[in-house]
């Protein structure tokens, strides 16, 4: 089983629909069994996939003991695709009674993980900032797939994210997958520039495959389903489509 979070310090880097993609490419395309953990209190993810956020249990009551890891896994529309829900309760889960007197509470995820069975991917949705529930899901990883778009402010805010991940990486294991471009503009005339401050901060991590700008991308999130459902001969299916085999080629080559 392969643990991955998505990460990026930055809002609007399309980490949640990247999460959501990857997730369905694999389930869908390449018969993976996958579980997407929506580790975000907006909950962007769990409504992507059509559940309501406030209707269901997230891994809150799981991290503070009160239920099972299993009780909390939905079934989604896809075959093969699960979901543990976020809600509201997630926010500042850290400080409530049942966490805020273990010193390595950022730990418990990766613990409730080894005891999961029967996956072969385990993709982690985060927040866009640096708070416990995004160092506890890259604690519970062992890989990170970075996510920017083709902007100065976005690409320049991956250095921090680079010394986090080191820090993180120098007492887990953790490696950085790659790093994704979305909102891409095939024509843009900083693209280059771009991917030079990416090459110099990630070297070797940039990835070919890149998510062009496309509406589809969001219309398909209001019927609470994926690309490759609403519009499966989108340019945002195709590129998600390539992203998914590009991610198991890296994959393949690191040993379990
Ligand atoms: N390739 C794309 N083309 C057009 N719109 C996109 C694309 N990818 C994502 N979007 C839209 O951009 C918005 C932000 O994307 P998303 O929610 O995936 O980002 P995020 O990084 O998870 O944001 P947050 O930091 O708030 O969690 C959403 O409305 C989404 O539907
Ligand atoms: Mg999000």
């Amino acid at each position: 089983m392969r643990v991955i979070t998505i990460s990026s310090f930055k809002g609007g880097t399309a980490k949640t629909s990247t999460s959501l993609h990857i997730g369905a490419a694999l389930a869908k395309h390449h018969k993976q069994k996958v579980l997407l953990i929506d580790f975000d209190a907006q909950a962007n993810l769990t409504s992507g996939l059509g559940y309501d956020p406030d209707a269901h249990d997230s891994l809150a009551p799981v991290l503070q003991r009160r239920k099972t890891l299993q009780e909390v896994i939905l079934k989604t529309s896809i075959p093969n695709l699960f979901l543990i829900p976020a809600d509201t309760w997630l926010e500042r889960i850290e400080v409530t009674e049942a966490l805020a007197g273990d010193r390595y509470s950022h730990e418990r995820l990766k613990e409730l993980l080894k005891s999961l069975k029967g996956f072969d991917t385990v993709i982690i949705d985060t927040p866009p900032s640096l708070c416990w529930l995004t160092e506890s899901a890259l604690i519970a990883s062992e890989f990170a797939l970075v996510t920017a778009t083709p902007e100065f402010y976005s690409v320049k805010g991956l250095q921090r994210l680079s010394q986090f991940l080191t820090s993180i990486s120098e007492r887990h294991t953790l490696d950085v997958l790659g790093i994704v471009l979305s909102f891409w503009n095939p024509r843009g005339k900083s693209n280059e520039a771009f991917i030079d401050v990416i090459e110099e901060t990630f070297p070797g991590k940039m990835l070919k495959a890149k998510v062009r700008r496309d509406i589809s991308v969001s219309e398909a999130s209001v019927h609470g389903k994926s690309v490759f459902e609403t519009a499966p001969s989108s340019r945002a299916a195709e590129d998600y489509k390539t992203l998914a085999k590009e991610l198991l080629k890296r994959l393949q080559k690191c040993p379990k």
